[in-house]
């Protein structure tokens, strides 16, 4: 392909080698290089001239939109675009795609070793080992103990390819009993884990660890609030890793100090990254992560060269991942 017909391309940061190479050979790529991702001031001085544009985590509303006229397709590397504004970009014909299927396992995982760090107290403990609390006769239990994993019960919220991928792991590796709530059954999940479908409200009342991974669309803003915490077990833990605000997140931090609920892990937080002010950040019952369900070196570049795949493929009429809305 000529270098003029290539479709011009705006990668928001910088990307390894050999995605870049790949996407040189079908468009004319501009890669922004300075620290972290292209400002948002930059992106919207620049993207005038741009028939596709890469991102993670960029707002794609009528304020982009507008200054953008030639605006095709936007890649998000992510499996989650609560970012992308649907309606403006239908109005403006303009194609969204994400990266699903490749990081399942990966937040999965990450989702586990919050259930066991909660569950454990592994990052309070650590602490205590480190501060040198840790002498012969101090192991008081409500202060060290935690609570079993294993055979405990799990409550599923939003059983898609990753919340499968977390009853894997709860059924075949942790012998969990599990229990779920999604907008429609899912029978694969019912054979192969033996997950049982119940209400939401049922889902909450019976479970040990309530891990919710439903999508941030319009519908679920705040899904979990004060009345749903009251429904859970004082025992138990609310594991979230899909959106900070899928949670009225002050009702969770009134459930948590006053012992609704036993504790919570978090990848996730209503604003990111979670102010330093934050309550939910000295409470000792409480793990907390930097939004990195996704993070390993594997699958962020896997994810990376899928979105790379995706711009392609948009803009040159080849497979793409597009958004189901769009
Ligand atoms: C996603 O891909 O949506 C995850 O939240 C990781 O960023």
């Amino acid at each position: 392909m000529d270098v003029s017909s290539k479709p011009k391309v705006l990668i928001n940061r910088k990307l390894p080698e050999a995605i870049i190479s790949y996407l040189n050979e079908h468009c004319e790529c501009t890669v922004w290089d300075g620290e972290g991702v292209l400002p948002r001031p930059q992106l919207l001085e620049m993207i005038k001239d741009y028939e596709g544009l890469f991102v993670n985590n960029e707002q794609i509303n009528a304020e982009l939109l507008e200054r953008a006229p030639k605006l095709r397709a936007v890649s998000s590397s992510s499996v989650g675009y609560n970012h992308f504004h649907i309606e403006d970009m239908k109005a403006r014909g303009v194609i969204g795609t994400h990266t699903p299927y490749v990081l399942d396992d990966t937040v999965a995982d990450l989702v586990f070793s919050l259930i066991l760090s909660s569950a454990r107290r592994v990052a309070e403990l650590d602490a205590k080992v480190k501060q040198g609390k840790w002498q012969r006769g101090t192991l008081k239990e409500d202060e060290w103990f935690g609570m079993d994993v294993h055979h405990a019960t799990i409550g599923i919220i939003g059983m898609g390819r990753i919340g499968e991928a977390i009853a894997k792991r709860a059924v075949h590796g942790f012998d969990m009993n599990l229990v779920y709530y999604n907008r429609s059954r899912k029978p694969e999940a019912e054979e192969r884990y033996g997950a049982q479908f119940r209400s939401l409200e049922d889902v909450l009342k019976e479970s040990d660890f309530v891990v919710l991974m439903t999508p941030l669309t319009p519908e679920t803003v705040q899904y979990i609030r004060k009345e749903h915490f009251e429904l859970m077990k004082p025992t138990a833990f609310f594991i979230n890793a899909s959106r900070g605000q899928t949670v009225d997140e002050q009702a969770m931090i009134e459930a948590l100090q006053n012992g609704t609920i036993r504790g919570a892990g978090l990848d996730v937080f209503e604003q990111e990254p979670v102010s330093p002010d934050n309550p939910l950040l000295k409470l000792p019952n409480v793990v907390t992560l930097p939004h990195i369900g996704s993070a390993t070196t594997k699958t962020r570049y896997d994810m990376a060269m899928l979105a790379a795949q995706n711009l392609v493929g948009a803009l040159t009429g080849g497979k793409a991942y597009v958004v189901q809305e769009l």
